[in-house]
């Protein structure tokens, strides 16, 4: 990139993150603006050892991977029109448009349950980023906050972590110390890149840890 493409690129980036903030402003599911800049720093991590990805590409999707997510917005179809008309207006040309949209579209657990997606390096590495945030002090905090905000119980040993899980039956109420088993500790191994795999190890260990403790206060076996 040379120096004038650079400063209109950083000029986008920052009409995006302006635009983001304000999508997510009253998000209270664990997916508000610092889970976002979260994100975006771990994948500029990331990109330092994949110099062969496209950094506009990855920074750009990292901020935008939840704003059109069902989680976060009640009408999908209507906030993908409002995106691309948003991006359109930020000039981006169609191939950028289309790297992206393959990015945000398919990088969710949920999305990737019956089918693994083929996703992009650029893809590989918001995905990575995203899941790092699922995991550590971080991913046990917003585990609770989000099963809170979802009405969900905290722990029931009777009820056991579903082991076939699908993108409908995935959607289903559920203990929060279930979703650890169902999703969280499964992460670390579904890495795409070195990096990722490398900061994952800590966090995984922290939660199964995390997980040790809890089990053990909750049956007095401490
Ligand atoms: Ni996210």
């Amino acid at each position: 990139m040379n120096n004038k493409t650079n400063k209109y690129k950083q000029g986008v980036i920052q009409a995006i993150q302006a635009f983001v903030k304000q999508k997510l402003a009253n998000d209270f599911s664990g997916h508000d603006m610092a889970h976002i800049e979260r994100v975006v720093r771990l994948a500029e991590q990331i990109l330092q050892h994949e110099p062969k990805a496209n950094a506009f590409i990855v920074i750009v999707s990292a901020y935008l991977h939840d704003v059109i997510d069902e989680k976060v917005v009640a009408d999908v179809n209507q906030a993908v029109i409002e995106l691309r008309d948003y991006l359109i207006l930020q000039a981006l040309t169609d191939n950028e448009m289309k790297m992206i949209f393959d990015i945000i579209e398919n990088m969710s657990y949920r999305k990737n349950l019956n089918q693994k997606k083929e996703l992009s390096l650029e893809g590989q590495i918001v995905q990575d980023a995203d899941r790092l945030d699922a995991l550590g002090a971080i991913g046990i905090g917003r585990t609770f906050y989000y099963g809170g905000n979802k009405h969900n119980i905290m722990y029931d040993p009777n009820i056991s972590p579903r082991m076939a899980l699908d993108e409908d039956n995935y959607k289903r109420p559920n203990t929060v110390i279930n979703h650890f088993y169902e999703k969280l500790l499964l992460l670390k191994d579904m890495m795409n890149t070195q990096t990722a795999k490398k900061l994952a190890e800590p966090r995984h260990q922290f939660l199964v840890q995390f997980i040790e403790q809890f089990e053990k206060e909750w049956t007095g076996k401490e």
